[in-house]
C-alpha cells in the first residue's frame, strides 16, 4: 500500500486540531468532523492560531498554503473516501461506539484504517463494533501534538498486522513521528508509568515528607527531569490525571494506581492547576 493522502479527524479540539495540523503539514488532505458550526468554527480558528505560531516561528513557509488542506465540516458523511480516519472525541465510551459504528458505515476505502486518539478506553470495545476490527486500533498522539514527536501504537488482539504496518509508515514515514508498540492495557506505556509517578509525588506531599517545591526541585535537579511531577500534574490538569487513575486502577487494581484522597479533594474544589490559575502551584 502506498503512502496516506485522505486523512480524516473526528473532533477539533485539543488533539483533533492537532492531529489535522501534523497532517496538513506533511502534505496531506484532511476533512475534519466537529459536532457543531459553533464548534467547527472554534476548531478552525484553534487551527489557525497554532498554524500561525508556526509560521511567526520560521516552522512552516505559509500557514494559509497548510490551511488550505484543511476543512472542517460537521457532516460525517465527508469521511467516505478518506484512507486512514482519526477519532479525537470527547473521552467518553458510548460516544466512541456510536461514532465507531458510524464510520464503519460511512468509510468506503476497504484498507481504510480507523483509528483512536483514547487515552484509557480499550481500543477492543471500539473494535468490535464495527464489521471490520481488523482495521480498528489506537493511533495515540501527545499534547502539544505538532511539537511532542512521539505516537503510541495500539493494536487490538483483532487488529491485522498489515494495518498496524500501515499506521506506521504513516505516522514515521508521513508525520516525522516516533512509533512504539504498546498492547491495548490502559495507560499503554507512558501513562502506566507516568501516572503512578505523580500520584507517588503527590503522596509524599499530602503525608508531610517534603514540600511541593522541594519534591519537584528534587526531581528536577536530581535527576534531569525538564519538570518536577507537582508542576507536571498542573500542566496535565488534575481532572485529567485523576481520570487516568480511575482507568488504570479500574483495570489493573493495584494500590499504586490509587488517587490519594488530596488530589480527589482538589478536583472537587476547582483546584486543577495551569488551566484553572491554581493547582499544586498558583499561576
Ligand atoms: P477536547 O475536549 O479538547 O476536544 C474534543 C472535541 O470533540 C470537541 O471540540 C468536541 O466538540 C468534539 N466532539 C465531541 N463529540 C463529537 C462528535 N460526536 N463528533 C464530532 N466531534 C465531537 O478533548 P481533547 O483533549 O482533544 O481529547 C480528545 C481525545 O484525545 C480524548 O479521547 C482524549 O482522551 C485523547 N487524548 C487527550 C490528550 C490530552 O492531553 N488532552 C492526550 C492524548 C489523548
Amino acid at each position: 500500500m502506498g503512502s496516506v493522502q485522505q486523512v480524516g479527524v473526528v473532533g477539533c479540539g485539543l488533539m483533533g486540531a492537532g492531529i489535522a495540523e501534523v497532517a496538513a503539514r506533511s502534505g496531506g488532505n484532511v476533512v475534519v468532523v466537529e459536532s457543531s458550526d459553533d464548534a467547527a468554527k472554534a476548531g478552525l480558528a484553534r487551527l489557525e492560531t497554532s498554524l500561525g505560531r508556526a509560521e511567526a516561528k520560521g516552522k512552516i513557509e505559509s500557514a494559509s498554503v497548510v490551511l488550505d488542506r484543511i476543512e472542517v465540516v460537521t457532516d460525517l458523511e465527508a469521511l467516505a473516501d478518506r484512507e486512514v480516519v482519526v477519532e479525537a472525541i470527547v473521552e467518553d465510551e458510548d460516544a466512541k461506539t456510536a461514532l465507531f459504528r458510524r464510520l464503519d458505515e460511512i468509510v468506503t476505502d476497504p484498507g481504510a484504517i480507523l483509528a483512536t486518539n483514547t487515552s484509557s478506553i480499550p481500543v477492543m470495545k471500539l473494535g468490535v463494533v464495527t464489521s471490520r476490527p481488523q482495521q480498528v486500533m489506537g493511533i495515540h498522539f501527545f499534547n502539544p501534538v505538532p511539537v511532542l514527536k512521539l505516537v503510541e501504537l495500539v493494536p487490538s488482539l483483532l487488529t491485522a498486522d498489515e494495518t498496524t504496518e500501515r499506521a506506521r509508515g504513516w505516522v514515521e514515514g508521513q508525520l516525522g513521528k516516533q512509533a512504539i508498540d504498546c498492547q491495548d492495557r490502559a495507560g499503554f506505556v507512558v501513562n502506566a508509568l507516568l501516572i503512578p509517578f505523580v500520584l507517588s509525588a503527590i503522596r509524599m506531599m499530602e503525608s508531610g515528607f517534603a514540600t511541593a517545591e522541594d519534591i519537584d526541585r528534587g526531581l528536577v535537579l536530581g535527576a534531569a527531569h525538564p519538570q518536577g511531577p507537582l508542576a507536571l500534574a498542573d500542566l496535565i490538569g488534575l481532572d485529567t490525571v485523576q481520570a487516568v487513575a480511575e482507568s488504570l486502577y479500574e483495570e489493573f487494581k493495584e494500590p499504586l494506581y490509587a488517587a490519594p484522597p488530596l488530589l480527589a479533594r482538589m478536583v472537587d474544589a476547582g483546584l486543577l492547576g495551569r488551566k484553572a490559575g491554581r493547582g499544586f502551584y498558583t499561576y
